[in-house]
């Protein structure tokens, strides 16, 4: 049995293990939260801040926030939706985080009868995301039989229970690896920061705000840059508009020299080599990238 979060402490349920639980403790170390995470443990507390972290199931954690056992949650969209659509929820996404992008996808072995949606029409689908499969067949008017699954939906099609299944795809190996080709998307997935609609005691919501500006700060500084550069007078406006994802670059004089000024700016969209190219094409000079460690406007 899982105690009541305190009035004090922000309790956060996080995956145990699995594809978010790495870059949720990743996220929460950069925004300065200090804790170990301890084989077997169901709870961590953090030292420096009054927050918890319950480290459950990602299946769990929809409803752990919307039944009062945890305060928020960092789950992948994919299960928030799936937890939503086949039960009686109140958890809604406060803060999308970015990472841990991936996709729910229908697929079926490369050469079967099943090549597209519109063949789905009396198949089996094999799933552990019935809920998401079935508001897409609904949507489509497809008539098709769920065979749902708990794991290793990926051998569904081989070993004869499904023609296709609707499953999870991030970097496509497992698919690839079972002779399986995607052929339609049906949901777009991230990492996202949860909450219930219900008010929090005031030092719980102060402590969420200051958490939620936080992560803003970690997750638009970690593609962040700082340019500087030296440039000819005449041209710092097209170099100021090479640079991207900066709205007011910083235009000093350099001394001694009247036609050359140094330009320096925070890029928020990332710097490729072509763009470093492009700019000494316009006479920038002594071109510095740096990393940003934290961004707070
Ligand atoms: C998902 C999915 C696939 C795999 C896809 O499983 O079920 O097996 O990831 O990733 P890939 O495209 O990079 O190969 P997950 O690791 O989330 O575990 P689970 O099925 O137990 O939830
Ligand atoms: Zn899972």
């Amino acid at each position: 049995m899982i105690a009541k979060p305190s009035e004090e402490r922000l309790l956060i349920a996080l995956q145990k293990k699995g594809r978010l639980a790495d870059d949720s403790f990743a996220l929460l170390k950069a925004c300065g939260l200090r804790f170990a995470i301890r084989g077997g443990g169901l709870l961590a507390r953090v030292k420096n801040m009054p927050v918890d972290l319950l480290l459950v199931r990602d299946d769990d954690i929809p409803s752990f926030v919307s039944n009062d056992a945890a305060d928020i949650g960092i789950v992948g969209e994919n299960v928030l939706v799936e937890e939503q659509l086949t039960g009686e929820l109140d958890a809604q996404i406060a803060m999308r985080l970015g990472f841990s992008r991936c996709r729910l996808c229908l697929a079926a072995p490369e050469r079967g009868t099943v090549q597209s949606a519109d063949d789905l029409s009396s198949t089996r689908i094999a799933t552990t995301y019935p809920g998401v499969t079935r508001r897409f067949l609904s949507e489509r008017g497809i008539d098709a039989k769920l065979v749902e699954m708990k794991g290793a939906v990926e051998l569904a099609p081989s070993i004869g229970v499904a023609e296709s299944i609707c499953d999870l795809v991030s970097s496509g190996a497992t698919l690839e690896a079972n002779g399986l080709a995607a052929f339609e998307t049906i949901l777009e997935s991230e990492a996202v920061l949860i909450r219930s609609t219900r008010a929090l005691p005031a030092a719980k919501a102060d402590l969420l705000d200051k958490l939620l500006r936080r992560i803003e700060g970690v997750t638009t500084s970690s593609g962040s840059k700082y340019i500087m550069l030296n440039a000819p007078k005449a041209e710092v406006d097209a170099i100021s508009a090479l640079l991207p994802g900066s709205d007011a670059p910083t235009v000093m004089p350099l001394a001694g020299r009247d036609d050359m000024v140094a330009v320096q700016a925070v890029c928020t969209e990332t710097v490729f080599w072509e763009t470093l190219e492009d700019l000494k094409a316009l006479g920038a000079r002594a071109i510095l990238v740096l990393p940003i460690e934290k961004l707070m406007s």
